[in-house]
């Protein structure tokens, strides 16, 4: 189902996907929350088996297009273990902050453990909280970046209207994504390797091949690049452009908020 057919079967029925089923929508966010639960303690150990280490490629990559300054202050929505908040962190230095911004505490507990064995100190803090109602005032954040999560979001355009709120005009949003690879020949390989090799290591190594076979289904019924871009544009974000990493498995979006500019015309 397509992005804006699912966002009007979402307010009509009260339904929407996990995955490949239709679920009501109040069972997302539970699910989510279940889903993270359980893959929490292993979530970068199995990030870096399944993607043989790539992902970390990708999330440096996705952080240098922000082109972050010392001093930024940056909110990293649906942040996890804190990967994408570490890397910006070396970008912002002391005098800025990173603000991990995820619902799930396993997921934070894992990432505070992980900065506590870090020998360098990052300005980097937690906060515990929906990506749907940002608990922060407009206009506050000079970047904002959502890595892997924003499939996981019920309704993804409350959460982009949200990281659109509290950023600085001329902020920049990236959102980097699980996508759709363009070549018929390499997607029925990468379905191969999804659909059944990922759920089977999940059982192998994380005791639990259920999370794995889920996260195949949720990125596949995820929107394609231009469909992303037209949903970013929609809630006003412009010079929107995206970037498709190892052939399109995931890509990279950024976007501006605008600078409004409000001329007075002086008689
Ligand atoms: C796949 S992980 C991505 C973690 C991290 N950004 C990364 O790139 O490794 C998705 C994260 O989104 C979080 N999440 C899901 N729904 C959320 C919501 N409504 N509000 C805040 N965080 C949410 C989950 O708890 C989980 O930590």
């Amino acid at each position: 189902m397509r992005y804006a057919h699912l966002e009007e079967h979402i307010s009509r029925l009260r339904t929407t996907c996990f995955g490949f089923r239709k679920i009501p929508v109040e069972d997302k966010t539970r699910r989510v929350l279940q889903h993270f639960n359980r893959v929490a303690q292993k979530y970068d150990l199995m990030n870096t088996i399944l993607s043989f280490g790539i992902h970390h490629l990708w999330k440096r990559q996705a952080v240098r297009l922000l082109d972050l300054k010392a001093g930024n202050l940056v909110i990293d929505v649906c942040g996890g273990t804190a990967d994408l908040s570490i890397l910006a962190a070396d970008a912002v230095g002391d005098t800025g902050c990173i603000i991990v911004y995820d619902i799930n505490r396993s997921m934070i507990q894992a990432g505070v453990q992980k900065l506590k064995a870090l020998t360098v100190r990052h300005p980097i803090r937690f906060v515990q909280a929906d990506a749907e109602r940002i608990s922060f005032p407009d206009e506050l954040f000079d970047a904002a970046m959502v890595g892997f999560g924003i499939r996981n979001v019920t309704r993804m355009e409350k959460c982009f209207e949200e990281m659109y709120r509290v950023l600085k005009p001329g902020g920049k949003l990236m959102c980097l994504e699980f996508s759709k690879p363009a070549n018929p020949y390499f997607c029925r390989l990468y379905d191969l390797y999804s659909f059944y090799c990922m759920p089977l290591l999940g059982s192998i190594i994380a005791g639990s091949s259920e999370p794995y076979a889920c996260l195949s289904e949720t990125i596949r019924t995820f929107l394609l690049p231009e469909e992303l871009v037209a949903v970013l544009e929609r809630i006003g974000f412009s010079s929107v452009s995206y970037r498709k990493l190892t052939w399109g498995i995931a890509a990279v979006h950024i976007g501006i908020k605008p600078i409004n500019l409000r001329l007075r015309v002086v008689a």
